[in-house]
């Protein structure tokens, strides 16, 4: 590793390197750049409609026609992928609208594949935002509480997940943490027709507080309980490892560690231990953080953001997906 003989040769002087712009660049070990980043979006049903999300400023639920614009916007400074979320016009306890041929997220491929075909697109795969409840899988309740059955999800999400690739996907990302969504939906995939689409599982996700302002723009909230029962334990690297483990063991081609800023540590160790292409998504609380803070003139929000990408690109990162991925891309070149 670095060892350098400061013991037999005191001259080292670290300070040589950071005399220019120039030669600090030379030497930077670390590159932000804007073909790493995703741009999530929040698509729903009508037209003209860029619906505001109080926590999150500059990020909009978009009807498809305003999607396109957005994505459009994005592609053209740089950002090679978009990851869709779909807010359905009805909600049931079989999340129907998650799987359905003419739901809002297959509807929203088919848009973006014909007027932006270069744009990679990216599908979240979950059913809270289509369940009445807002859980991500089916739910039985009884006196004593909710269950959230596990096996009767993976068909769901499978289905949903081949509807994606059908609607021309790119690429799958279930974000459910059910136990063995990713080997289901390989399946599902392969037997449709579509082994060449691959999945970005959300490896690592933590059942995480900063998931907070999302639940307003995907109206995805639960109803009842938490997600505890699911999602992990902020407590655990560990068990995050074996997580990862398992979704690469049933066909996981990209992993995901969630959220991105508070688990740099997992991300580390996610990206040495695996050596995967590996995604952090620096999710909607870490964002509304850092529009609240600048907005009060407390930081300086392209200098904190930009930062915190490169510390996630640091512990090993090789894909950012962040709501600021547009300004980020106008950022880097200049703009
Ligand atoms: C759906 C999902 C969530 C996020 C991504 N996919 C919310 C959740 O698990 O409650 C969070 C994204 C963000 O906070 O930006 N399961």
């Amino acid at each position: 590793m670095s060892s350098h003989p400061t013991g037999q040769f005191p001259a080292y002087r670290p300070r040589r390197l950071r005399q220019s712009p120039a030669l600090r660049q030379l030497v930077s070990e670390t590159h932000l750049h804007a073909s790493q980043l995703v741009l999530p979006l929040f698509v729903r049903s009508g037209r003209k409609i860029r619906h505001p999300i109080g926590a999150m400023p500059g990020v909009f639920q978009l009807s498809l026609d305003e999607m396109v614009l957005e994505a459009s916007r994005a592609h053209s400074s740089g950002v090679p992928a978009v990851l869709l979320f779909g807010i359905p016009d009805a909600k049931d306890a079989r999340a129907r609208g998650a799987f359905a041929a003419s739901g809002i997220v297959q509807q929203a491929v088919r848009r973006l594949k014909q007027e932006l075909p270069q744009l990679l697109v990216i599908t979240d795969v979950c059913l809270c935002e289509y369940m009445s409840h807002g859980h991500c899988g089916i739910v039985q309740r009884d006196p004593r509480g909710a269950k959230i059955l596990n096996d009767p999800s993976l068909k769901i999400l499978a289905r949903t997940a081949a509807s994606h690739a059908e609607a021309g996907a790119d690429i799958v990302a279930p974000s459910d943490m059910m136990d063995g969504r990713v080997r289901a939906i390989r399946a599902e995939l392969d037997r449709s027709g579509f082994a060449d689409t691959p999945i970005m599982s959300y490896a690592a996700k933590f059942a995480s507080a900063f998931y907070g302002p999302f639940r307003e723009a995907a109206e995805s909230a639960p109803k009842f309980g938490d997600r505890r029962s699911y999602q992990m334990d902020a407590a655990n690297a560990n068990e995050a490892m074996r997580e990862v483990a398992l979704d690469i063991q049933e066909g996981a081609d990209i992993v995901m560690v969630k959220p991105a800023l508070a688990y740099l540590d997992i991300i580390q160790r996610v990206k040495t231990e695996f050596g995967y292409p590996t995604a952090a998504y620096a999710v909607s609380g870490e964002y509304s953080m850092v529009k609240a803070a600048a907005a009060n003139g407390w930081i300086d929000e392209r200098a904190v953001t930009l930062e915190s990408l490169l510390a996630m690109r640091r512990a090993g990162a090789d894909i950012l997906i962040t709501y600021a991925a547009t300004d980020v891309a106008q950022w880097l070149a200049g703009k």
